[in-house]
């Protein structure tokens, strides 16, 4: 076994230790460590870029639940070990990395990425190679219509959507503006699915508005929205955008509060807006503040490890490695195909986001919460705090 280690060391693994499951070297466990050849497994995440902040997030979920695999014996002794390659936010880098990590790193299978865009280019390339890919958090319906290789581990938009506008309308108003990023399937999708289910209750949408991601000024659209006077303005982008959106919305003088979806979920939001985001909603997978003992004994291991609250993101990541690792075992072997049919068959599996079933469509049907962003003191960056929690009906 020590022979294996230097080698694999002496090949220059970054993070090998870890991901080798070799933390237990000389402590009591190492018996029960993984040690034979490694079973590879690939991440592409945005670690880099105007969305970091859901890569390296996501990362360290996949990390954590390596480590904890590996130092139980990984699979039959085997450890997974992690190639991970950053998509820079792109399109079209986030289809070049898959196609590496399935032919030169020969991964059995690929999680990631987070912003359904790149997670739709990734998905064309894996369902090619018949290699099962497993997005921990792309929330757009087209996601897993990619094929039957492609799964993901968190509710959909079409839920998404019906979540905030029942909020929306029920505890905000009747009257709504729109405001999202024409160029993220995401944002478009979860508009659409606002749009229609706010509709179907009885509201009214004011004035509907767009902007492409990183656009540095909102002040035309602001200003239609302002004059519409909404109750709310439903904004379904991503946080640097939306920081940005809120400091401008204030500046106009528009005083109803934003309401947005997953998206949203970075601490980055918080730092960037500031008091100008205080009182505006999201949708999520978890809040923090919710008392489940699985979440909250995740969320501790976190801190201890990170020195910082997770985010739904590192939940998700660490939930897409553990299933697929649960789908390891049951698989009669590693290949695409039957690792695809052991994924597809997971049932009630108890994740740190809720319980995961892969229905038909390979999604999960999952609840969703409200939360609030408020600072714990005055000054202080705003925090989400749980509000409502929303489950989804049968036909979502
Ligand atoms: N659901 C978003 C998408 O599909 C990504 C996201 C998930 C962002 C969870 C933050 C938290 O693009």
């Amino acid at each position: 076994m020590l022979g294996q280690i230097t080698r694999w060391l002496r090949r220059g693994v970054t993070g090998g230790v870890a991901a080798l499951g070799l933390t237990a070297f000389g402590a009591p466990a190492l018996g029960q460590a993984a040690s034979g050849e490694p079973i590879l497994v690939g991440h592409f995440g945005c670690l880099t870029g105007s969305e970091a902040t859901f890569g390296i997030s996501t990362s360290n979920g996949i990390r954590m639940a390596i480590e904890e695999f590996n130092a139980k014996g990984g699979l039959g002794g085997r450890p997974v070990k992690l190639v991970e390659y950053d998509t820079r936010g792109d399109d079209k880098e986030a289809g070049a990395v898959v196609q590496r990590l399935i032919n030169n790193d020969k991964v059995v299978a690929v999680l990631g990425e987070v912003a359904s865009n790149r997670t739709l280019a990734g998905a064309a390339v894996a369902q090619a190679a018949g290699i099962p890919l497993i997005s921990p958090s792309s929330t757009n319906e087209r996601v897993t219509a990619v094929g039957d290789k492609i799964f993901r581990v968190c509710f959909i938009d079409q839920f998404q959507g019906y979540a905030c506008a029942v909020f929306a309308h029920n505890e905000l108003g009747g009257n709504a503006a729109l405001l999202y990023d024409q160029s993220q399937s995401y944002s478009a999708g979860l508009a659409e699915e606002f749009k229609k289910n706010y509709a179907k209750l009885g509201g009214k949408i004011l004035v509907e508005q767009s902007y492409n991601r990183g656009a540095a000024d909102f002040t035309a659209q602001l200003t239609a929205i302002r004059n519409a006077k909404p109750d709310v303005i439903f904004v379904p982008g991503y946080y640097t955008d939306v920081g940005s959106i809120s400091i401008q919305a204030r500046r106009l003088g528009i005083t109803a509060p934003l309401l947005g979806g997953d998206g949203w979920d970075s601490d980055e939001l918080g730092r960037i807006g500031r008091e100008n985001i205080e009182g505006s909603f999201y949708s999520n997978h978890y809040a923090a503040d919710q008392p489940d003992p699985r979440l909250q004994d995740f969320i501790a291991k976190y801190k201890a490890k990170h020195g910082a609250i997770p985010d739904a993101l590192a939940g998700l990541g660490y939930d897409s490695a553990n299933l697929l690792f649960d789908a390891m075992k049951r698989a009669p072997s590693q290949a695409g195909d039957a690792l695809a049919a052991a994924i597809a068959a997971t049932k009630d599996f108890p994740g740190v986001t809720g319980s995961i079933t892969i229905n038909a469509k390979r999604d999960a049907s999952k609840p969703a919460v409200i939360v609030e962003l408020q600072a714990d003191t005055p000054g202080q960056p705003p925090r989400p705090r749980f509000v409502a929690k929303i489950d989804p009906p049968t036909d979502k």
